[in-house]
């Protein structure tokens, strides 16, 4: 049979594991030999007992546990050329030709390049003396097949990354939680979640928790911004093709609920802020909730930490105020069932994939598209994503925003 590995890579989430079973499964029921890499790309370029056959039992009940059984790194070796040669060595020699890589962007783009090298990896251990002439022959082309796995849901090409649902369930029931002593209290809390340099958690947790107020690293750059977003939903032939700006522009358009600073102003959020919660105080209410994401940046890209949200609080309003930084929490802890079964079909569908490609087929990613796994051209996601990172640093959000969402 083929030679199939599967391996984690970068920051672990939660359903990865289902993924890894799909993998092996699928993997097995097609005929090949499955292994794990365990520890990602470093136990790739270590190989020994890293490189670890898999059979149908070593994957029985994992599907319900959070993190990644097989380990995940984030690997300096694999940067350099010696570290891949060292991982082409340690995969030729075990008959592995086939990849299948769960991580998020960085990972799949290093399993592009590993690729793209692989023929003069091979030259360069054939000339080592390291691998034979039929090895060389017989493992001359390398497939690669990724999944997203990060709770950021940061990668553009797919509507959902495998662990944001189980981040967000984990997120609501924090917020739930904070909710009854906040009431007990009057108090303010202002919580921080993660999400890097996306705000996917934190708007769709304001949404799902009546948040007052949230802080996300996108903030629009004009003030026609939702109308523009609002044009673009109208526009959409299908709601769900619009996932990430859907929820923005609900939130845009709801401002009576949920703000996102928008005034081209800077720092008019302090005023907005402190009315906002002035004013549910003033109607009744005996708490307010902030959410801040944890790349939250004003108009000029300087951080809106919790910290200071909490400083602008007291300072203006003089409310009783808490900070809750909810952290690694929101990775950690048993999947829903949305991301055990998400990682199922991704795995399912990555390894056919593989099973179906020729030389010349492109390395894909495997992605949701409304309910369908698709597969889309792996570099072209990469890349696209990678476009919505250099948006955010030139301080387009517009751009970034419209990246995010499907086109
Ligand atoms: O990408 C997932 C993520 O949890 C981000 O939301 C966060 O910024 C980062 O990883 C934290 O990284 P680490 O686990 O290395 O502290």
């Amino acid at each position: 049979g083929k030679g199939l590995a599967v391996f984690t890579s970068g920051g672990d989430s939660q359903g990865m594991n289902a993924a890894v079973r799909s993998v092996v499964r699928m993997g097995i029921y097609l005929g090949c030999k499955v292994y794990f890499i365990r520890e990602g790309y470093q136990g790739m370029v270590d190989g020994g007992d890293n490189i670890e056959e898999a059979n149908w039992s070593s994957v029985s009940s994992i599907i319900h546990k959070g993190g990644t059984i097989i380990g995940s790194a984030r690997c300096m070796d694999f940067i350099k050329r010696e570290g891949r040669l060292k991982a082409a060595f340690n995969l030729v020699t075990r008959g592995i030709t086939n990849l299948v890589v769960i991580g998020g962007d960085g990972s799949l783009t290093g399993a592009n390049l590993f690729r793209q090298e692989w023929s003069s990896l091979l030259d360069e251990l054939l000339e080592n003396n390291k691998i034979t002439k039929d090895q060389r022959e017989k493992y001359k082309y390398l497939h690669i097949a990724g999944m997203v796995g990060s709770i950021d849901n940061d990668f553009c090409g797919t509507d959902m990354t495998i662990g944001t649902d189980s981040a967000l369930h984990r997120i609501i029931e924090a917020i739930d939680a904070i909710v009854s002593t906040a009431y007990s209290h009057q108090r303010t809390f202002i919580m921080e979640v993660m999400g890097r340099h996306c705000g996917y958690l934190a708007v769709v947790a304001a949404l799902a928790s009546e948040a007052d107020y949230v802080f996300i690293p996108e903030a629009p750059p004009s003030v026609d911004w939702k109308d523009k977003l609002c044009d673009k939903l109208e526009q959409a032939s299908n709601a769900s093709e619009f996932v990430y700006l859907a929820l923005v522009a609900a939130l845009a358009s709801e401002a009576d609920q949920v703000f996102i600073p928008e005034d081209p102003v800077p720092n008019n959020w302090v005023e907005k802020l402190c009315k906002r919660l002035q004013q549910e105080r003033k109607s009744g209410q005996r708490l307010n909730i902030i959410i801040v994401a944890e790349g939250a940046i004003d108009r000029e890209g300087k951080p809106i930490t919790a910290e200071l949200v909490k400083k602008v609080v007291v300072e203006n309003l003089q409310q009783d105020t808490r900070i809750t930084v909810l952290g690694h929490v929101q990775r950690g802890g048993s999947p829903s069932a949305f991301d055990r079964i998400l990682g199922c079909r991704m795995g399912a569908e990555a390894v056919m994939a593989l099973m179906e490609a020729t030389p010349e087929t492109e390395s894909c990613v495997v992605s949701l598209d409304g309910n369908q796994a698709v597969r889309l051209p792996l570099m072209e996601c990469v890349r696209r994503t990678k476009a919505v990172s250099q948006a955010m640093a030139d301080k387009n959000f517009d751009l970034a925003v419209q990246l995010r969402g499907r086109s």
